[in-house]
């Protein structure tokens, strides 16, 4: 299966920023082994669609879990459609944690992504603390039952281990591996022969020096990527690193 190489900018780059980033990339891009996707921040997603290069897919990094109507501020996923957006990150733990999203709004909101021919990311991984009691694969499982309740095939799951979040401790890749493959588990009870065909990406300080070794693992199929896709030449290096990873 094609890494997917998923940059998430969070709450950074205005729209002028956004086109300088483009424009950088596209002048030195050659599209690799791995699919690589931008998810920005709303304001700049119609700029990225007027810029980045060909073979460089777009996403939003959150989407609301509701049609249309009374629900001021949101973003809903028929607008993400109608700008190109192909991807759309939910249930970051950001978005847990600051925004208080339970499972069931993930769901929601991963439901609302399908309905208009957006593939949600879904996030999933524990804290330090579950991880220290060894509860990390069952606490992550249950985090993934809850967020893909009624959520159908196409989807792609991110494993974070939050405390691996911009901190600059990346999970081993046995780590990784050990939570991807119990991910694939449960998708296979969920999805039965379609599970082989859904990515399962690694979050967590992957950078150009590590992503190689995170990625040959056999159930991770690419990472999502926050601090290292800012700058330019990050992310080529870990386009070329993810040749035949
Ligand atoms: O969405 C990306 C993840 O939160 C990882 O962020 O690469 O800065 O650790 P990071």
């Amino acid at each position: 299966m094609r890494n997917l190489l998923a940059l998430n900018w969070k709450m950074n780059k205005t729209p002028s920023e956004a086109r300088s980033w483009a424009a950088e990339l596209a002048e030195r891009f050659e599209e690799g082994d791995a699919e690589l996707a931008v998810m920005a921040p709303a304001v700049t997603i119609s700029t990225l669609a007027a810029n980045l290069p060909a073979g460089v897919g777009l996403g939003a990094q959150d989407v609301s879990a509701h049609d249309s109507g009374a629900y001021t501020g949101e973003v809903s996923a028929g607008m993400l459609a109608d700008l190109g957006v192909g991807y759309v990150v939910v249930g970051h733990s950001e978005r847990r944690d600051y925004h208080g999203e339970t499972d069931a709004v993930v769901a929601a909101k991963a439901k609302q992504a399908q309905a208009n021919g957006i593939v949600p990311i879904v996030c999933v991984g524990e804290k330090l603390d579950v991880r220290e009691k060894g509860e990390h694969v069952a606490y992550t499982l249950a985090q993934l039952a809850g967020s893909l309740a009624g959520v159908g095939a196409d989807v792609v799951v991110a494993y974070e281990p939050v405390w691996a979040i911009g901190t600059g401790k990346t999970a081993t890749a046995d780590d990784a591996e050990e939570l991807a493959a119990a991910i694939r588990g449960a998708l296979e009870q969920q999805y039965g022969k379609r599970a082989a065909e859904i990515r399962v990406l690694y979050g967590g300080s992957v950078k150009p020096d590590n992503i190689a070794s995170i990625c040959v693992k056999p159930n991770v199929n690419g990472a999502l990527v926050g601090g290292a896709s800012l700058k330019v030449a990050d992310v080529l290096g870990m386009n070329d690193a993810l040749k035949n990873a």
